[in-house]
């Protein structure tokens, strides 16, 4: 074994061991090997070619847990694999144990080349391969969270970025878990009951022929002091919650960070809501301005990575903005979109993205295939929604701006749902992230994202449903505006009550205040505020000789005064209208 400190000597080495357990280099690159399996390496460097009793590598390596001998023999020869042609550095002593005969250089000094991100804490974080745009605040937000409570779940529309905030929060977060980070990687999990499994591999815990229960996987950390991120637990949502409970119980040290497109209901659950990348606000022209925003910035980043001579200029910038701020500010369509500027220039992008679906194809070759298109990142919403919560969704996506429970009920309800199933969709819909739901309001008001909403629209075509529903809804389009009206009408009426019952004392007040008061301001408005009421009765000669000595008071020098003057002059002109048809239709009753 030798140690080295000089980066320079490190090259001559075939098979150097990283400190605190980050990884292996055989002949210069950074071989793929589990936890395990780096400590029985660790432990044969230590014995400097002595023999290991298969002991002394059980009890070190699996603390003292009870487990079969297979599981060592797998953990080497996994070992031998990654040491490539250097496996003969491990020579089976037989019956009794294992011995190194092979140089392996142990890299001490930090100051070495590092494969990894993180000195001193174990990880199978992936490497940043971008630079994370605009999440500052939120960073603050979730690491704040992390350090005071045991689980956090980062929810969010798909693509909305849970998965970067979560790694990099997590990755800032390293120093605070000896034990290390570790992320498993959900989103191809397509058998719930393989969750404990896939987590329990991830953690190189129990052998490959004792299927972990999530209990067992919480005992063994027991002593750990780890944060684990769960990665995409939507469509494994109840296993994931058990095993997060079950972690928050036997495993003191031990904190999750999840992230779903729905929250696990887990207890002490901590829910924080990924909101969309920043834009710039209305209106923005400068370039620099607009560079201010997420949004803008991560276009901008991702068109110059596919065109080095992208240049943002005002107009440029403008048109930008627009697209972002149709899409939400949602940064997988945001990279799809600037991927598809390079092909067919950003005016002609603009102009194609009420297409959104369609358009918004072809992300990076390594993407998730569910990141490659709009449509396969809505699709894997979508098909994991049961048919009820399906029918809604399709059906309230034919409301083109925000809308209330009650209108959802207009377009939703028939025979088979129910007011109270879609009560439940429409909050089911929007714990998805399917929905944003305003609550702010005595109200809740509901909205769907514009791309998530085009997705849907085209749904509720296929399903032939969409004449039925956009029926539906312009009735309801109908009786919202006859209700207004009728309530107008209503006001109409109070309010003339009012004055009725206060004519006289409107009239005396009047006089006074041009006469005997000589209150000018008091006049004038008082002629103002009873200017619809004298027109509705139709007393319109009375309303003139009132306007025009209010008029006549009004100093115009002042900004107050020319405003009264305009409502007068506006006031007499519908007099004059109303005199024309009140000697066309015959007079009024007097009041
Ligand atoms: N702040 C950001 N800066 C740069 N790129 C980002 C940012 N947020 C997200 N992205 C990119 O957008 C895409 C989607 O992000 P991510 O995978 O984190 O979304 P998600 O919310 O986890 O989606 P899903 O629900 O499908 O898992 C990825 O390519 C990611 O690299
Ligand atoms: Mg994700």
């Amino acid at each position: 074994m030798r140690t080295i400190d000089d980066p320079a000597a490190l090259h001559s080495s075939r098979v150097q061991l990283l400190p605190h357990g980050r990884g292996l280099l055989v002949d210069g690159t950074a071989v793929q090997i589990g936890r395990r399996a780096l400590e029985i390496l660790s432990v044969l460097v230590e014995a400097r070619g002595e023999l290991v009793t298969k002991d002394e590598l059980l009890s070190r390596v699996w603390n003292g847990s009870v487990v079969e001998e297979g599981a060592l023999q797998a953990q080497i020869s996994g070992l031998r694999k990654a040491l490539g042609d250097h496996r003969d550095h491990i020579k089976t002593i037989a019956g009794r144990g294992y011995q190194l005969t092979g140089d392996v250089a142990v890299v001490e000094s930090t100051s070495a080349a590092e494969p990894g991100p993180y000195p001193g804490c174990p990880t199978n974080l992936p490497a940043p391969t971008s630079e994370l745009i605009g999440r500052e605040t939120n960073l603050k937000e979730v690491r704040a969270l992390v350090a005071a409570h045991r689980l956090v779940t980062l929810t969010g529309a798909g693509g909305i970025g849970k998965t970067r905030l979560a790694q990099e929060a997590a990755r800032q977060l390293s120093a605070n878990f000896a034990d290390g980070i570790w992320i498993a990687q959900l989103a191809s999990v397509s058998d719930p009951q393989v969750v404990a499994a896939t987590v329990a591999a991830v953690l190189e815990l129990g052998t490959a022929h004792d299927a972990l229960s999530t209990k067992d996987i919480a005992w063994e950390l027991r002593t750990k002091r780890m944060l684990l991120v769960l990665d995409n637990c939507e469509h494994v949502i109840d296993e994931a919650a058990h095993l997060a409970e079950a972690l928050l119980r036997w495993s003191p040290g031990v904190r999750v960070l999840a992230t779903s497109r729905e929250p696990l209901l887990a207890e002490a659950e901590v829910v924080y809501r990924v909101s969309p990348l920043a834009l710039p606000p209305e209106g923005t022209e400068d370039a620099d301005a607009l560079l201010q925003a997420g949004a803008v910035r991560l276009f901008v980043t991702r068109a110059r990575a596919a065109d080095a001579h992208f240049s943002l200029d005002n107009h440029a910038g403008r048109t930008i903005s627009a697209i972002c701020r149709r899409l939400d500010g949602i940064p997988l369509a945001i990279e799809l979109a600037a991927a598809r500027a390079e092909g067919l220039g950003l005016e002609a992008l603009a102009a194609r993205l009420e297409d959104r679906i369609e358009v918004l194809t072809g992300g990076w070759r390594t993407a998730l295939p569910r990141h490659r298109t709009l449509r396969a990142t809505l699709d894997w919403s979508y098909e994991l929604l049961p048919d009820t919560e399906r029918a809604v969704l399709r059906r309230i996506a034919v409301f083109a701006g925000a809308f209330t429970l009650d209108a959802a009920s207009a377009v939703a309800t028939d025979a088979a749902i129910t007011e109270a199933d879609l009560v439940s969709c429409v909050a089911n819909l929007a714990s998805k992230s399917l929905l944003t739901a305003d609550v702010s309001g005595s109200n809740a008001v509901y909205r769907l994202l514009k791309t998530t909403r085009s997705y849907v629209l085209e749904k509720l075509v296929k399903s032939g449903e969409f004449e039925v529903v956009a029926r539906h809804h312009a009735k309801y389009c109908l009786s919202i505006l006859e209700q207004r009206e009728a309530a107008a009408r209503r006001q109409a009426e109070e309010r003339l009550a009012v004055f009725n019952r206060h004519v006289d004392d409107i009239r005396g007040a009047l006089d006074w205040a041009f006469s005997l008061g000589d209150d000018a301001p008091l006049g004038v408005a008082l002629t103002i505020a009873s200017l619809p009421a004298w027109l509705h009765l139709s007393l319109t000669e009375e309303l003139r000789e009132r306007v025009e000595r209010a008029l006549a008071s009004v100093d115009r020098a002042s900004a107050i005064g020319a405003r009264q003057e305009m409502q007068l002059c506006e006031a007499l002109d519908a007099a004059e209208i109303s005199w024309t048809s009140t000697l066309q239709c015959g007079p009024r009753p007097s009041v």
